[in-house]
């Protein structure tokens, strides 16, 4: 991000809303070729949840954005490990970014669900070692956006006070999208002169209120910036974003506008129920007839996130 400022000028949202509606007319245009022949060309991601994938008639489409907003403790990073097992299982390399653990972490809470991340290869962005065979998952936490930040201020010749800043740039949407096509790259899925991965590649990035914590007016220009940057038709991503309950409002408010797709989770004020009553809803996901009613969610060992409907 650039260091200029923290404010955004109305001629910056104008040139931002300008590419965002290009590229949203892009999208739109096959609107010429017959419905039942859109809707066969439309292939569905598997989002690892049967129950989910049901709700949306087979999965998320192709190349979405999904924004998984939601309370803490609702079950969003889980979600984010069954979509990332659901690609293992079927090949798709995997790019993930969290914010939140260590990537250890996440391996340990999946495995009580059944899902053992270790019998994939798996690569750290941080990591010194030699890189070896392609690995089937990139994992970016906290340390691999430290080192990219790093490398970026090394590489682009500026004044010492600016590569001081840089360098510790690490939860900056420049550095994420340094990272996640470093991480394309360790994947072998880039050919040169084309610009989406040539095989298709699950992104998970748990959380992008990481990158706005300490700005939240800035969330929505982040998500247009990362959007622009990081947005391909082969790459089917979740977004995480934390709900702030004292404003009742999304810290992720930017990204419920630019996604495809919002899964909003969130549960029962506990201080009168007395019990953790988890729910989700489909609050919108293009090309899909989806489900629009709301989910009971269980988290259950062994098994992970499981939803039943409310009826
Ligand atoms: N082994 C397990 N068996 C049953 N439930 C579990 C198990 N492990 C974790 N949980 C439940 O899952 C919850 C955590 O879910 P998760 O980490 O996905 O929440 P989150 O929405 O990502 O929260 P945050 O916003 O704080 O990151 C725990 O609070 C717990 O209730
Ligand atoms: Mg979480």
């Amino acid at each position: 991000m650039s260091d200029k400022g923290i404010e955004i000028s109305n001629e910056e949202l104008l040139e931002i809303e300008k590419e965002l509606k290009s590229l949203e007319e892009r999208e739109k245009k096959p609107t010429t070729v017959a419905k039942s022949r859109i809707e066969k060309d439309i292939t569905r991601i598997s989002t690892g949840v049967p129950e989910l994938d049901k709700a949306l008639e087979g999965g998320v489409p192709k190349g979405s954005w999904v924004a998984i907003t939601g309370e803490p403790g609702t079950g969003k990073s889980i979600l984010c490990m069954h979509f990332a097992w659901a690609g293992l299982r079927v090949g798709d390399p995997v790019v993930y970014v969290t914010t939140e653990a260590e990537f250890r972490d996440v391996i340990r809470q999946a495995k009580l669900f059944g899902m053992d991340f270790e019998q994939y290869k798996i690569y750290d962005i941080s990591s010194t070692k030699e890189l070896g065979e392609i690995p089937n998952i990139v994992v970016i936490d906290i340390f691999g956006l430290l080192k990219v930040a790093r490398q970026m201020s090394e590489a682009i010749p500026t004044d010492v006070e600016t590569a001081r800043k840089r360098r510790f740039a690490a939860l900056d949407v420049q550095t994420l999208t340094a990272a996640i096509q470093e991480a394309y790259k360790i994947l072998g899925v880039l050919k040169e002169g084309i610009k989406s991965p040539v095989r298709h590649v699950r992104l998970i990035i748990d959380s992008m209120s990481a990158f706005w914590a300490d700005k939240p007016a800035m969330a929505r220009k982040y998500s247009y910036d990362l959007k622009i940057a990081a947005h391909r038709d082969n790459v089917t991503t979740y977004l995480v974003s934390q709900y702030a309950m004292t404003t009742k409002s999304t810290f992720g408010f930017g990204l419920e506008h630019i996604a495809d797709g919002v899964f909003y989770l969130w549960m029962d004020d506990v201080e009168s129920t007395k019990e953790v009553a988890r729910y989700m809803i489909i609050k919108k996901m293009r090309m899909t007839n989806h489900a629009r009613t709301a989910f009971r969610v269980e988290i259950l060992p062994g098994k992970g996130f499981v939803l039943e409907s409310l009826k």
